[in-house]
């Protein structure tokens, strides 16, 4: 049986001013206030500069907050950066680690994520973990050489099923309106998840592996019914309040 408590999880990337992110904060806090004993656990990962004001608006309630990026070091000369230890500090409980867009944008490497997980369990925060090959890659029949490389690279010694959460983002479905099919998707998951096993034993069956890319309230349910699929890591779909509650409600029927 599996006991893996569904996590939702939306990323909020650089989008809303602070009322935005008090108006979205306070929508989801207020409906996780009003629901006994959701089925499911839910954190928003706002740009930094909105940070404090999301962790306002949830306070109080089951929602938690998250950083969608941090240094490996914990204090130093880095110009524009965070570490592990600030959003800590500002009551962050999650950081997103190695997201595509910050492989694209910002070269991040497999042992750059690996050194941030590390500094993000340093801090007390659970990091969600992103591995996701791109279209030339899967045409290429290259998909599960590529997320094993990167599972192997980007997860740390170390990971437990309180510590770590993987999020499966095949980049070509990052909004473009395109999600894996069931089947694309259950695959990766099940070999992540072995994977995972051989070398977590002891952790890999608690642990959480989340899909993202394209995730709606009218594809959710049939994703996150897979056996692997344990929640979703939304982008889009995460900065509407409806939508993002509508996702978190189908996660019930696992
Ligand atoms: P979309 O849900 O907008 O496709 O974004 C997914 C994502 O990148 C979440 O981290």
């Amino acid at each position: 049986m599996n006991t893996r408590r569904p996590l939702i999880a939306g990323n909020w990337k650089m989008n809303g001013l602070a009322a935005d992110a008090a108006t979205l904060a306070g929508d989801l806090a207020k409906r996780l206030r009003g629901s006994h004993n959701p089925s499911f656990d839910m954190v928003v990962c706002p740009p930094y500069t909105n940070i404090s004001t999301a962790v306002e608006a949830a306070q109080g309630t089951a929602l938690a907050i998250g950083g969608q990026n941090c240094h490996d070091a914990e204090k130093g000369a880095h110009t524009g950066d965070i570490s592990a230890a600030m959003l800590a500090d500002a009551r962050c409980s999650y950081v997103i680690t190695g997201h595509s867009e910050r492989r694209t944008d910002h070269g991040e490497t497999d042992g750059m994520v690996n050194a941030k997980t590390r500094a993000a369990w340093a801090a007390g925060l659970i990091a969600i973990v992103c591995v996701g090959e791109t279209e030339t890659q899967r045409d290429a029949g290259q998909t599960l050489d590529v997320i094993g490389a990167q599972v192997a690279g980007s997860m740390p010694d170390g990971a437990t099923a309180a510590n770590t959460v993987i999020a499966y983002e095949p980049v070509w479905a990052i909004g473009t309106g395109r999600t894996a099919s069931p089947q694309e998707a259950q695959d990766v998951h099940g070999f992540i998840r072995q994977q995972l096993t051989d070398r977590f034993p002891e952790q890999a069956g608690g642990m959480r592996i989340l899909y993202g890319g394209s995730m709606k309230p009218g594809n959710a349910a049939q994703l996150m019914a897979l056996a692997d699929i344990d929640g979703g890591l939304i982008g889009g779909a995460a900065l509407i309040a409806d939508d993002f509650w509508a996702i978190a409600q189908s996660s019930g029927q696992k």
